[in-house]
Parts: C-alpha cells; structure tokens; sequence
C-alpha cells in the first residue's frame, strides 16, 4: 500500500503518518525528518537544506526528489510505505508517478488532513519533535509520558527551528502556493481522501482506518 499524506504545515501528517505506518507495518517515510537527521548530523545535505528549512523555503526539488526515491528504493519499502511531506509540488508528484509507472504500480491513497491556517500556529507552539526517531508531541495535546523525553527512544524532545510564528506563516504561504495544488492533482487521478484534521488525534485516525479498511 503506497500513501501520501498531504496538508499544510502542522496539519497533523506526521502525527497520522506514524500510526499508520505501526498499524499496517509499513514504514513511514518522511524528507523533513531525513532533512533534519542530516542537520543534526551536520552532513553536507544538511547544511543545504538547513539554508531553506529556516526560511520556511522548500528545499529545491533536485535534492529532495533523490532523496526520496534513494530511500524508497530500499529494502523494507518493498510492500508500501506511508509518504509524510512529499511530494510538496506538482513537478515532486509527476516525478513520483513516473517512477512508480515504470514499476507497474502507483499511489493508493493521497489522504488530506484538513485543518484551517487559524489552528496551526498555535499547535506548532506547543509542538515538541524528537529529532532521533521523528515523534512529535504537543506540551497540552498530546503530552509524552514524561515532560520533555520521548516515548519511543527516550531521546530529548525540541522546539524545531522552523516553528518560530514567523517562519510558520512563511510556510504556509509556501504551503497554499505550491503544496495545495497536489489535492486538485491527486483529485483528478481519483485517489484524493479528505480527513478533518481538527479533531482529537485518535479520531482523525479512526476516519483514517475507515478509508484504508
Ligand atoms: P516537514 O517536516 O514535512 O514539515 P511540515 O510539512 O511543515 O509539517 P510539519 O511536520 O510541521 O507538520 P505535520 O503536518 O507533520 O504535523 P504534526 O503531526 O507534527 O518539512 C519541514 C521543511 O523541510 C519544509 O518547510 C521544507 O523546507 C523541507 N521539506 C520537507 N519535505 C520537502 C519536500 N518534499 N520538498 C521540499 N522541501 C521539503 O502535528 C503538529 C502539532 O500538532 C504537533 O504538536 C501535534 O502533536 C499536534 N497535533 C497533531 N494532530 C492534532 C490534532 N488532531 N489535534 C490537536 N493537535 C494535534
Ligand atoms: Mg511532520
């Protein structure tokens, strides 16, 4: 099962992404969380994608799209994976296609979690990361068990960089200019599943598993 999570910047994608990837066991692929691996580990792609991520910029699709592909081509993608942040434009999707047309297949579900730009600032506030295995949390929403250390690895959870109010309206002009168009081309392609994503988490996963059942 091949799924793309589509929505603006905090709309949830990575929230729904990873309990979708350890419901159905299939990884959950995200180039934002890849982009920010190599920051932290100071790799050359990390120091150039760092240049766009905090300006709230796309990183520029040469680089993403190989990254993508690279980390698709791998082994444990073999049977699907859940796609959280790409592809983020038309020409990221096009690329997708026709790599996946090549291999006789093609995107199962492009799932859209819908929420207005009213609700995202708040949430990415109070939005906490772990940069070691990408879970994200929420200092009143979803609180981890223990204040400021992730659930699943233990690592410290973070402010991201890129969830300064500044740069979040920055990226959700980048969103609606160049990300949106994908749910009218997802649409066409009749794959398009629409979520509200201002629900509590565990109800906007309950109408996801409705679609995939
Ligand atoms: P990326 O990491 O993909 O960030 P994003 O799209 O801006 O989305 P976020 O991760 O901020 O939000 P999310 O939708 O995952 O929400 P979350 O589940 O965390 O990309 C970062 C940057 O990398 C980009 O700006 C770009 O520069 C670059 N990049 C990445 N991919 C690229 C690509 N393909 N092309 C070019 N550049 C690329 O939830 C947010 C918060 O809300 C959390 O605190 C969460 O706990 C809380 N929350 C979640 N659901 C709910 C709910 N239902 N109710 C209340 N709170 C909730
Ligand atoms: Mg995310």
């Amino acid at each position: 099962m091949k799924i793309i999570m589509l929505g603006a910047p905090g709309a949830g994608k990575g929230t729904q992404a990873s309990r979708i990837a350890e419901k159905f066991g299939i990884p959950h692929v995200s180039t934002g969380d890849i982009f920010r691996a190599n920051i932290k580990n100071g790799t050359e792609l990390g120091k150039e994608a760092k240049k766009y991520m905090d300006q709230g910029q796309l990183v520029p699709d040469e680089l993403t799209v190989k990254i993508l592909l690279d980390r698709v081509a791998q082994d444990d993608c073999k049977n699907g994976y859940v796609l959280d942040g790409f592809p983020r434009t038309i020409p990221q999707a096009e690329v997708l296609d026709s790599e996946l047309t090549k291999l006789g297949t093609s995107v199962d579900y492009a799932i859209n979690v819908e929420v207005p730009d009213d609700n995202i600032i708040g949430r990415m506030s109070g939005r906490r990361a772990c940069l070691k295995c990408g879970a994200t949390y929420h200092i009143v929403t979803l609180k981890p068990k223990k204040e400021g250390i992730c659930d699943k690895c233990g690592s410290e959870l973070v402010l991201r960089d890129d969830d300064k109010p500044e740069t979040v309206k920055n990226r959700l002009s980048v969103y609606h200019d160049q990300t949106q168009p994908l749910i009218d081309y997802y649409n066409k392609k009749g794959v398009l599943k629409e979520v509200d994503g201002t629900i509590a988490p565990d109800d906007v996963f309950k109408a996801i598993e409705e679609i995939l059942k």
